[in-house]
């Protein structure tokens, strides 16, 4: 787990107590995956207004902060979270709550998880080289452990809970097909709102964009010093297969083989290309 502050290990116990709200809406998924994009697209379409969020999805997440902050935001929340489908409070089920699970390319998930560690020098101070962080990643010893446990065990937990809305939004899809997916979540969500709306939302959360604009707005000048040169790495390269730029031809079918192997019975439509 990361070096979130105060104490993770009770947070983490005691998520299962966490109190939810029938309106929460959760954008949850395996870090790296564009979670804070997603977020991003959420908030505008449960406030009904297309400014970027003073602040940014820490101060959404279960894993971050503990119930007393989330007691206190208003009504409707958007929340977040990494935790496995068997973490997920009860209390968001039996609020009916709605979520959304996000899910990448996991190449392109574990190159973004390598520039995070490289880039968050405040928080990790991470000195490893590609070839050693590749292995470690696929061993499952990153943050939130192994990106095929987490994915299989949300593909199953899905299954077994039929009637809990969740959606599941690829980012690769949301990438090329950004309007249909903003239209098919704002459906999701029971928010219906005009095409000047959409079309304003779909300018403001280009990646360009929200670089651009995010960056001033989301994050603190002490946030923004975590980062090597001041860069946010949730804001880093927006691209689908940047892992071409990384990957050898080993670590290729290296990579190839244990995702086979861990995900030979998945029914999720992993883009590779
Ligand atoms: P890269 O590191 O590949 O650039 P998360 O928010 O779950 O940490 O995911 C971060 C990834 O989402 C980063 O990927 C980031 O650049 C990408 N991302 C953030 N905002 C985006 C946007 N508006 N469009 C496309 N990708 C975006």
């Amino acid at each position: 787990m990361p070096k979130f502050p105060g104490d993770m290990g009770l947070r983490l116990r005691r998520m299962s107590e966490f109190t939810a709200r029938q309106e929460d809406v959760y954008v949850c998924g395996y870090p790296k995956s564009g979670g804070n994009w997603l977020w991003e697209i959420c908030n505008m379409l449960l406030i009904g207004n297309t400014e970027y969020v003073k602040g940014n999805k820490m101060l959404a997440m279960l894993d971050f902060c503990d119930q007393e902050h989330f007691d206190k935001m208003r009504s409707p929340r958007c929340l977040s979270h990494h935790l496995q489908f068997e973490d997920i409070p009860p209390d968001v089920f039996r609020k009916g709550s709605k979520m959304v699970y996000i899910l990448r390319n996991p190449k392109d998930v574990c190159v973004s998880h390598y520039h995070h560690h490289k880039g968050l020098v405040g928080v990790y101070d991470y000195h490893g080289i590609w070839p050693d962080y590749f292995e470690m990643w696929l061993e499952g010893k990153a943050d939130y452990g192994k990106w095929s446990t987490h994915v299989k065990g949300w593909e199953r937990g899905i299954k077994e809970h039929p009637t809990a809305p969740i959606h599941v939004i690829y980012y690769e899809s949301l990438k090329r097909n950004f309007d249909s997916e903003v239209h098919r979540l704002a459906e999701f969500l029971c928010l219906p709102r005009n095409e000047p709306f959409f079309k304003r939302l779909s300018e403001k959360c280009d990646f360009a964009a929200m670089k651009k604009g995010k960056t001033k707005v989301g994050y603190s000048e002490e946030e923004r010093q975590q980062w090597r040169n001041g860069e946010i790495g949730f804001l880093r390269k927006g691209v689908i297969g940047d892992w071409k730029n990384h990957f050898t031809t080993d670590q290729n079918k290296r990579f190839d083989k244990v995702y086979e192997k861990e995900m030979k019975d998945s029914k999720m439509h992993i883009v590779f290309e």
